[in-house]
């Protein structure tokens, strides 16, 4: 594949090219969770339910344990832990290779929808998950996965990939494969209603970054007639759905972290995070998130906290090829006028973000996580190894970003924005 710089917009007269994967099935909207029973006991009768210690608690899942009752047998799995550690995944898949399920469902945020895909994957294999880690590695089908996102967020619900914590690695791992997409996707936003406002502001953040980095990500001319990667860089169908999931996100992201009980923007929040899921499961993300590997695993701090303190840094070092993308980023967020398609246009989009992130409580630096000036070559050197995000960045040589972003996000320093401080909200 051939890298070019700025990603033509889907309105610039271009050819439309797209790919989109995606689940079979796709409900969306308030109250569409009682859609739960029927589509599990349409795919099995025996459900494997992966979930958290307080989602297990919650009306929801009850209900659906209650109402599937007569037509389902369901184990429910409750123990995931968040950022999914790997001898957690070992548990549950011994859990559900006990059980015998035909359907997994994944019903939680990121940590709960990323273990259903790595149970529906480990109940049909006896190779270690550590042959899958990188991409297209899944041989075959797995068993159906049903996803529920309770976080506003991941978009794992409709993407292709799960993340896992390795103590083996010195990096966050993923297994990426179409495989692992879910056959159906269940986006109820009342479900979001109880998410505390730091897990809304680190998910929701992840949301705008998968939006943003998935919108801004290198066009690359695929080869045909070879296996496509599972991220196949910005295109015209991960552009058009990055574009409206950055519209819903980015006006809403503070009014779901200081009002939660706020139903139009959980609304829009979930509806943003699901559409930024379907960007990036074929458009892909880039440098905040080949940082962030390395940086998650170091620090243990939530995935998103860590993409979201990154992106202006990300978006800085993007400019010279990424300006118009990141100023219709701005209009579609309402900061910018529709007609302002110029540097000054990115500029105000980038300061938005930096804005946005301290309102919400996201750090300013790598510095404020507890990482050490010293551990910068280190994680820089970590980062250039996920190679799939790193060539996915919208510049010529993208690898060598990493290292004056790494820099410049753990000392705070930008030519664009001010430092500013973590704001509590
Ligand atoms: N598969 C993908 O495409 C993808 C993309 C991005 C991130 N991830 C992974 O997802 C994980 C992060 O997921 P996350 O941000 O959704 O958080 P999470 O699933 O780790 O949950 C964080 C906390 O929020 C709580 N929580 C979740 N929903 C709640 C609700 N409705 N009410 C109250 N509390 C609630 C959980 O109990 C938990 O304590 C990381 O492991 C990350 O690497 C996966």
């Amino acid at each position: 594949m051939t890298a070019t710089n700025e990603s033509p917009s889907p309105h610039d007269g271009q050819v439309p090219f797209g790919v989109l994967r995606s689940p079979r099935e796709i409900l969306f909207g308030a109250g569409v969770i009682a859609a739960l029973p029927r589509v599990v006991s349409e795919l099995g009768i025996r459900a494997f339910v992966c979930t958290d210690p307080v989602i297990a608690r919650s009306d929801a899942l009850r209900r659906f344990v209650q109402d599937a009752r007569g037509q389902v047998v369901v184990e429910v799995y409750s123990a995931v832990e968040p950022e999914l550690p790997l001898a957690n995944v070992h548990r549950a898949i011994d859990a559900a290779r006990a059980f015998e399920p035909d359907v997994i469902v994944g019903f939680g945020g990121g940590s709960a929808m990323d273990l259903a895909k790595l149970v529906s994957l480990g109940v049909v294999t006896s190779q270690p998950l550590s042959d899958f880690y990188g991409e297209n590695l899944v041989p075959s089908t797995v068993l159906p996965i049903v996803a529920v996102p309770t976080t506003a967020g991941t978009g794992s619900e409709v993407t292709p990939v799960a993340v896992v914590a390795d103590p083996g690695r010195a990096l966050k791992v993923g297994i990426s494969s179409p495989y692992l997409i879910p056959i159906v996707a269940i986006v109820d936003p009342n479900l979001t209603i109880t998410c505390p406002p730091s897990v809304t502001a680190f998910s929701g953040i992840d949301a705008l970054t998968h939006a943003i980095e998935s919108y801004s990500a290198s066009r690359r001319d695929p080869e045909l007639h070879l296996p496509l990667p599972v991220f196949v860089g910005a295109n015209s169908l991960s552009r058009g759905l990055g574009l409206e999931a950055a519209r819903h996100i980015g006006p809403n992201l503070h009014t779901a972290v200081r009002d939660g009980a706020n139903q139009g923007a959980r609304s829009s929040m979930a509806y943003g995070s699901m559409l930024a899921g379907l960007a990036f499961g074929t458009g892909g993300t880039h440098l905040s998130h080949a940082l962030q590997y390395p940086i998650g695993d170091l620090t243990h701090t939530p995935h998103g906290l860590g993409v979201g303190l990154l992106l202006p840094y990300v978006m800085e070092a993007c400019l010279p090829s990424s300006a118009q993308s990141f100023a219709r980023l701005g209009v579609a967020m309402g900061v910018v006028d529709e007609g302002s398609i110029d540097s000054h246009a990115a500029e105000a989009t980038i300061n938005f973000i930096v804005t946005l992130r301290s309102e919400i409580g996201v750090p300013h630096t790598l510095r404020e996580l507890g990482v050490g000036e010293n551990q910068l070559p280190k994680i820089v050197e970590l980062s250039q190894t996920v190679a799939r995000l790193v060539t996915n960045a919208p510049a010529t040589d993208p690898r060598a970003l990493l290292e004056p972003v790494a820099r410049r996000a753990w000392a705070g320093i930008s030519d664009v924005f001010a430092a500013q401080s973590l704001v509590a909200t």
